[in-house]
Order: structure tokens, then C-alpha cells, then sequence
């Protein structure tokens, strides 16, 4: 008998529900086999890799302060687990609100977690600059890690304030910046340069994972500081990265038109999400610089909320969390399927 199930539609995993850029399917197809015989590293032209090469050029920054990684979860881990195992300060402060596996990474080095606040106001998530500098000079962690956009609240770290931040804590403090959610624009592009040269203790970490919508191909940059190169040396591999995954690293670069085109399609969607649903009671819909929504809800809803969802076979992510257990993170699809989801919702609030 044929399988009847339909399959479900997750949006509990931050991934992109978009087709992949015409120019990435081309150049995965015209691949050439044969690039598979030979090492990604080109000695020869003393260059670490093709991708870091063209990053470097993108970025403006040397390609010796790039570093690949598969996916920016492991260059997160990597960091993390070589700055806490070469220190013996083992704290390491991280936002309130966050991704977990932040925690997870540095528990398994028995790293000393400081959680540092997020506050909720007027719809939106935002760090408090002034308490997390004070913790920072307070505790002198050996590594200060912010997200920007953080997930899962959404919010950013302006630049003006994380300069301020960098500028005010202990100059020792490693600082990891994870942009996984950075949507790649021209002025989310220039400030890198500028800012690692300025900070040296500085790893900013992106990913073809979000924007790019492309985590299956695990690939992941990051861009150091000059005092950041024993880091540099530990994660880079002496062999190289993959080549084809380098490739398709670059073409989705080249397909930046391609990719806004979509972020701007969520950015509609997330003011969907933001009109229909704050007029509901006791709900909120935050601001959101992802591609995901964090919306909170009456908690007596929650068992009709996932029912109804389930029905439609549509997985969001219910969060339970300290003080962020009314809330369910939705990870933004197709507009059609955005809409059904604000729908459902919808319906279920109102009916009584
Ligand atoms: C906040 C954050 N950082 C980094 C990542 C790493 O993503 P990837 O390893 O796919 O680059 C994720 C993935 O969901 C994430 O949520």
C-alpha cells in the first residue's frame, strides 16, 4: 500500500524553505569530477583556499585572518573548545536568551557558563550594554560570546553599541561574535575589516546556512584578529577544505541578488506575522532580523496551538525554556505556507 503521509512542513529548524540560487544548481552540475583528485590547498600560490581567497577580496581583509569551517557550528566548537582549554580562566559569558548548544559546547570542556541579560520591551529583544560591560569587568571571562542576531530572540547588537561593548571590557577578553543570521549586505559587509583590525581579540563567525540557505552544505567563515592566530592555526585544516563545497560557497556569494530577493520576502512575511498576530490577546510577536519569528501566546493555548498545527503537519518549535516557555519560535517558509501558519493561529485564538 502507498505511504499516505503527508510530509510534514518543519519550520522549528531555522532553514531555508527556498530553492537554492539558479547559479548554485548550475555550478553544482557542471562540476568537474576530476577537480576531486588533487588537495583544495594551493601552495603554489600561497593562498589557503580559493573560497578564503575570494572571501578576503569580498571582505577586504587578508585571507590569512579566514577561517573555513563545516558549518559555524564547528568553528564555534572550535573556538571554544581550544580558547577554554589553553586558559586556565575557564569562564566563558553568554546571552541569557540563546542558543543552546553554546552552553552544550562549553559544558563539555567544563567551561564556566555567566549568563548575561536580554530584556523584553515594547515588542522587541535587546541587550543590556551597560550590565553586560559591568559583568564582563566584574567576572574578566575568558571569552565573552554575543549573537547578533540571537537566536532565538531575534534581536540584533547595533554596531555603535557593540563597538562600545568591545571598547569597555578587559582587553584580554576573547570576544566571539556569531553572525550566522547576518543577512549579507554591503554595510553588513564593510564593518568587518575595521573591526577586527581595531579588536584583535575579535572572531566573527558567519555561515552559508541562513541567508544563503544552504545547510546541508555545512560550510561556515570566520574573520580573526591578529592576536587570534594560534586560534587560526588550530582550525585550519593543513590539507584544505572540500572543493566542492568551496565552489558552491562561491556561487551563492555571487548569487547576492538572488538571496536578498528572498530575505525581502521575509521581511514581509515577518510584518505579516507582526500585523495579524499582536491583535490577538496576549499575544506578542517580536521584532525579528532572522529568518525566524519568536512569538509568545496565552500559555492555555498551547495544547489546541500544537494540535492545530499538527493537524496541518506543520512543526514550529514550542519553546521551554526559563522564562520563555509561552513561546514558540517559527522558522519563516514559503509565503503561502506563512500564511497558513498565521491562519491556524488565528483561528485558534478565536475560538472560544
Ligand atoms: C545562533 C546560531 N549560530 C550558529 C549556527 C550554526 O549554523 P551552521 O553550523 O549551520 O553554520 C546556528 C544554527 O542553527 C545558530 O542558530
Amino acid at each position: 500500500m502507498k505511504d499516505k503521509k503527508e510530509k510534514p512542513i518543519y519550520l522549528d529548524r531555522n532553514e531555508f524553505n527556498y530553492e537554492v540560487s539558479p547559479l548554485v544548481a548550475e555550478s553544482l552540475a557542471s562540476f568537474n569530477p576530476n577537480d576531486l583528485c588533487t588537495y583544495t590547498r594551493y601552495f603554489q600560490d600561497g593562498i589557503k583556499s580559493e573560497l578564503s581567497a575570494y572571501l578576503g577580496e569580498l571582505y577586504n581583509v587578508p585571507e590569512s585572518n579566514i577561517v573555513l569551517g563545516y558549518g559555524g557550528e564547528h568553528i564555534l566548537k572550535n573556538a571554544i573548545h581550544y580558547f577554554l582549554s589553553v586558559a586556565k580562566n575557564k569562564k566563558i559569558m553568554i546571552p541569557s536568551y540563546s542558543w543552546w548548544y553554546y552552553k552544550a559546547i562549553a559544558d563539555e570542556i567544563h567551561g564556566e557558563n555567566i549568563k548575561y541579560p536580554i530584556h523584553e520591551a515594547n515588542g522587541e529583544f535587546s541587550y543590556d550594554i551597560d550590565k553586560l560591560i559591568e559583568i564582563a569587568n566584574q567576572e574578566k571571562p575568558y571569552v565573552l560570546l554575543i549573537a547578533t542576531p540571537n537566536n532565538p530572540t531575534g534581536n540584533i547588537l547595533p554596531l555603535e553599541d557593540l563597538k562600545r561593548v568591545l571598547a569597555a571590557i578587559p582587553a584580554d577578553t576573547i570576544v566571539i561574535l556569531d553572525e550566522a543570521y547576518t543577512i549579507f549586505r554591503k554595510n553588513t559587509v564593510q564593518y568587518i575589516a575595521e573591526l577586527i583590525k581595531e579588536f584583535p581579540n575579535l572572531l566573527v563567525i558567519r555561515t552559508f546556512s541562513k541567508f544563503f540557505g544552504l545547510p546541508g552544505l555545512r560550510l561556515g567563515y570566520g574573520f580573526y584578529g591578529n592576536k587570534l592566530k594560534n586560534f587560526e592555526d588550530f582550525n585550519t585544516m593543513y590539507l584544505g577544505y572540500n572543493k566542492l563545497t568551496e565552489k558552491l560557497g562561491i556561487a551563492a556569494l555571487k548569487s547576492t541578488d538572488y538571496y536578498n530577493d528572498v530575505a525581502q520576502k521575509l521581511d514581509k512575511d515577518k510584518e505579516l506575522y507582526l500585523k495579524e498576530l499582536n491583535r490577538l490577546n496576549g499575544f506578542t510577536v517580536y521584532k525579528s532580523h532572522a529568518n525566524f519569528i519568536l512569538v509568545k501566546y496565552p500559555i492555555e493555548l498551547k495544547e489546541k496551538l500544537q494540535k492545530a498545527l499538527n493537524k496541518e503537519h506543520i512543526i514550529v518549535k514550542f519553546m521551554n525554556e526559563d522564562n520563555l516557555n509561552s513561546h514558540m519560535r517559527i522558522t519563516l517558509g514559503q509565503t503561502n505556507v506563512n500564511k497558513q501558519v498565521v491562519d491556524i493561529i488565528k483561528k485558534t485564538a478565536l475560538d472560544k
